[in-house]
């Protein structure tokens, strides 16, 4: 019988996992569950037996791929794919999969909330400022990048973006102002939602350059990857730069530092909740199984993300 794992370091919430286990034992299929582990060692031996595996962003490495002898087919339940080694599947010949859009809103009202919380000084007492006219900048026009910009509008917040892959009518359309360089958007904007994929190309490129130009009180809001932030240039520019801020849905390596030297100027989540919600979780969740279903029993390929 095909065997499905749910591997989750960070379990879905129940009801995503009761339409889970509808979809996959309604397919004839076994459903195995491995959360909260703290030993990969677990994710090893959980991986043994099976045909499908569904993951949140737990790794699954060569290691994972080696120890998961029948394995066809691993689904990233979310956007971003870079916890998963694409070679080591492509070389089995296993299918990689994300699910694009499952989770984009709850990321996109986390990003809003996080640029409300930074202009309102954590909600600590003292004066802060408002969204409303403020230019807010978004780095990568995708799934949550647009939706991010959607409910900004409702703010009165004025829109740019920057996105190589988005042109400009499209962009224009949906009422958002183009920049044509990441430089323009930085130096434009009062506040910058990150919303780039941790790529090789992507891994440190915000940096002291780019962020050093972000106008008087500028704020980054990262619900991306903490890759993708230069860190020691991060901190060089909230050294440097009293009136800038940062908040991250993922903790910088030197979070501790950070934290302690610029107080309300830096927030970072206890763990990262961007997809943390029941809706994101069902979305995500369901989308995941009914892809390896399609997959094992149609042969359905589409959100494959590797080669
Ligand atoms: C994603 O890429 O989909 C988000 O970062 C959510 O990640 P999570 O499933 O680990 O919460």
């Amino acid at each position: 019988m095909t065997k499905v794992l749910v591997a989750t370091d960070k379990p879905f919430a129940k009801a995503a996992v009761d339409g889970i286990r509808n979809i996959v034992e309604g397919a004839g299929f076994e459903l195995a569950l491995l959360e909260k582990y703290t030993d990969v060692n677990d994710l090893y031996k959980a991986v043994a037996d099976v045909d499908a595996l569904i993951v949140r962003s737990d790794k699954v490495t060569k290691e994972v791929i080696e120890a998961a002898k029948n394995l066809k087919i691993v689904v990233r339940a979310g956007a971003g794919y870079d916890n998963l080694d694409l070679e080591a599947c492509t070389q089995r010949g296993i299918v990689a999969m994300n699910t694009p859009g499952q989770n984009s809103n709850a990321v996109a009202e986390l990003a809003i909330g996080m640029m409300i919380y930074m202009a309102r000084n954590c909600f600590n007492p003292g004066t802060g400022s408002e969204l409303k006219g403020k230019k807010l900048g978004i780095h990568a026009y995708g799934n949550v990048g647009k939706l991010v910009a959607k409910i900004a509008k409702g703010f009165s917040m004025e829109v740019y973006a920057f996105d190589p892959f988005v042109t400009e009518q499209q962009m224009e359309k949906e009422g958002i102002h183009t920049c044509k360089t990441a430089e323009e958007l930085y130096s434009t904007c009062n506040f910058v939602s990150l919303h780039i994929p941790a790529t090789a190309e992507t891994k440190n490129s915000i940096n002291y350059e780019l962020l050093s130009k972000m106008p008087k009180g500028g704020c980054l809001i990262n619900t991306a990857r903490k890759e993708v932030i230069n860190e020691q240039d991060m901190l060089k520019l909230l050294e440097e730069r009293q009136d800038m801020k940062y908040a991250t849905d993922i903790a910088a390596s030197n979070q501790e530092e950070l934290n302690q030297k610029f107080g309300t100027r830096v927030f970072a989540s206890p763990k990262k909740m961007g997809a943390e919600t029941a809706e994101a979780n069902l979305n995500a969740g369901l989308a995941s199984a009914n892809q390896i279903v399609s997959f094992i029993k149609d042969g359905v390929t589409k959100f494959k993300v590797n080669k």
